[in-house]
């Protein structure tokens, strides 16, 4: 694709978004690749969502990010959705088609495993039972991610109870839902445990989750990135546990984003991680 008469627009929109680190790790790879562009953050409030996303073509973007508020509220403007986007029920990514049209997909499951890939190369989804904590919308991404590559077993645990099994039975085989009082138990046997609620983030309280049954060999992941370094992962650590902080995540999950506008698959370096990871502070 020839880029050199065309200004590269894409960005990312949330209400509030000036917290973000998409515009940093897209900016990144803009100066990296050479390509004359910018990726914005772009401060839209839920009931502008519809015709924020509807101006997309007119603006000339290749597309954009979605980030909270708005990834569930997207749906509705998609005229298509990948089967990540459908079976999770959210958009974070919009690409601008060649007619006008705004395609819809979710590449936040994918990042999730590539980050594990990337910092845990011997962990692989057919090891053994997988234990998820929490039941939002980082949870099903993580889920779908999990089950759609083999995972034999799921363990779903949420504080309510009611959301876990709602998602269990949504989803289906191989996420079963256990009680929350029964978590610290379900991490027998377990080959990766994953922590997809904010316990642990900055200002929060650390996860309230006991270890001792959980194999030494099991790849504990905490998608929280503030700290990069949460109390899970540090008790993990201590016990020999691999384990994957939370900006894998966030850095992986864009590299679809930026293929799918501009046709090039960037590479997570560890350049750009020292990048994002000197904005976060350590905790
Ligand atoms: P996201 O879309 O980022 O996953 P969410 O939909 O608000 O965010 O989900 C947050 C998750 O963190 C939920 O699973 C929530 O549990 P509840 O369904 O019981 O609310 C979980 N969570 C939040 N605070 C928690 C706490 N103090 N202890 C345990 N889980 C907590």
């Amino acid at each position: 694709m020839a880029h050199s008469e065309k200004f590269l627009l894409a960005g990312v929109m949330g209400w509030p978004v000036m917290h973000s680190r998409s515009p940093a790790l897209h900016n990144f790879w803009f100066a990296e690749h050479r390509l004359v562009g910018t990726y914005v953050p772009l401060a839209i409030p839920p009931e502008g969502l519809s015709a924020a996303l509807a101006a997309l073509p007119a603006l000339k973007f290749s597309g954009c990010n979605l980030t909270i508020p708005h990834k569930e509220a997207a749906l509705a403007s998609m005229s298509q959705l990948d089967a990540a986007s459908k079976a999770i029920g959210a958009v974070n990514c919009v690409t601008v088609l060649p007619d006008g049209s705004l395609a819809g997909s979710n590449t936040d499951g994918f990042g999730f495993i590539e980050a594990v890939r990337e910092e845990q190369p011997a962990w692989r989804v057919n090891a053994g039972p997988a234990v998820v904590i929490g039941a939002g919308g980082a949870s099903r991404s993580i889920l779908f991610a999990v089950a759609d590559r083999g995972a034999p077993e799921i363990r779903l645990i949420n504080r309510t109870a009611a959301r876990a099994h709602a998602l269990a039975a949504e989803f289906g085989k191989p996420i079963t839902a256990y009680s929350w009082e029964d978590r610290h138990r379900a991490l027998e046997g377990a080959a990766l445990l994953v922590n997809t609620t904010s316990q642990g983030m900055v200002g929060e309280k650390p996860l309230d989750l006991k270890l001792d049954a959980l194999p030494n060999t099991a790849t504990v992941v905490d998608i929280v990135y503030v700290p990069l370094k949460t109390p899970l992962l540090m008790a993990a650590e201590q016990r020999g546990n691999p384990t994957v902080g939370g900006l894998g995540m966030l850095l992986h999950q864009a590299r679809p984003a930026w293929k799918s506008w501009f046709g090039i698959e960037p590479k997570v370096t560890r350049e750009l991680r020292a990048l994002i990871e000197a904005t976060i502070p350590a905790g």
